[in-house]
């Protein structure tokens, strides 16, 4: 999406009718922010795989409110162009709509664009409340890691034509309740081209094919930092090689006195170490 001006949800659903296709990433810091706005990403979506990339958590379930409003806050101090779409976790949206509702605009406040909710079908009345009270949603359907235990585990969804068709009614039904946009993960690639035919919002794909609106991409999983990354996640970089790397030159250099070198440290004005040292003197402290 060309263009420096902040992307609203508006871009997002115009680059579909223009056939733009929309790049998403996620980032969970400032710094990463900065970066994957500077590279021009139109969406930055602070997912709640930060549980699992960043907080080293077992699965996505144990991510809480605090944690996604904290790390969406560090997310929109970068101040980013692209759009903040901030992951509401497990169980801050499930229990009740006026739930949801509150716990989306928690994350709004804490500098979001719009919020994602796994799910479609079962969540339309959910999409209505938050968009009445103005927060513009992401449905999220096909593999819904929050429902990994229901669903037997994270697995490409929608082989059969009926388990498809679930999948393509979960995202009409997402759309016609009014997301901006459907994330469609790991499904057959055949699903990811139906749905992307026939909603009009666009489609955003994870290990689902090239027949989508968009991609996304975990950042950690992009970077080379996930030490077993899902197979449709491609890595652009071995960062933890870069990482490791300069960790280990940097504890040879502290075990042979290398570091800090000259220029790296700096010493008291002009005769102060020998008055410090009479003071010290003074102080009955020889050396
Ligand atoms: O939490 C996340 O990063 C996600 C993406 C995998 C779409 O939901």
């Amino acid at each position: 999406m060309a263009g420096r001006e902040k992307v609203t949800v508006h871009h997002v659903i115009r680059a579909k009718q223009r056939g733009e296709k929309l790049v998403m990433v996620t980032a969970y810091d400032t710094p990463t922010a900065r970066l994957v706005d500077e590279a021009g990403v139109d969406m930055i979506l602070v997912g709640d795989s930060l549980g699992m990339v960043v907080l080293g958590l077992p699965s996505t379930l144990q991510v809480t409110m605090e944690d996604m409003v904290r790390h969406t806050e560090a997310v929109a101090r970068a101040q980013p162009r692209a759009l903040v779409v901030g992951d509401m976790p497990f169980m801050s949206y499930e229990a009740s709509v006026a739930e949801a509702v509150r716990n989306a605009g928690r994350l709004l406040s804490a500098g979001a664009d719009a919020v994602k909710i796994e799910g479609g079908s079962e969540y339309t009345d959910v999409i209505k409340a938050m968009r009445r009270a103005g927060i513009p949603v992401m449905a999220h359907v096909g593999l819904t890691p929050q429902k990994h235990k229901l669903l037997g585990g994270y697995r490409l969804v929608g082989k059969t034509a009926e388990e498809a068709l679930e999948v393509i009614r979960d995202a009409e039904e997402a759309a016609e309740a009014g997301a901006f946009a459907v994330v469609v993960e790991f499904t057959a690639w055949e699903v990811a081209r139906e749905i992307t035919r026939r909603i009009s919002v666009p489609t955003i794909c994870i290990g689902s094919g090239p027949h989508c609106d968009g991609q996304v991409l975990v950042i950690h999983d992009m970077l080379g930092l996930t030490p077993s990354p899902p197979p449709f996640a491609k890595r652009y970089a071995d960062v933890a090689s870069v990482i490791r790397g300069a960790v280990e030159a940097y504890a040879r250099e502290v075990r042979s006195g290398a570091f800090p070198g000259e220029g790296m440290y700096w010493g008291m004005k002009s005769g102060e170490h020998q008055r410090l040292l009479k003071l010290l003197e003074g102080r009955g402290e020889k050396r």
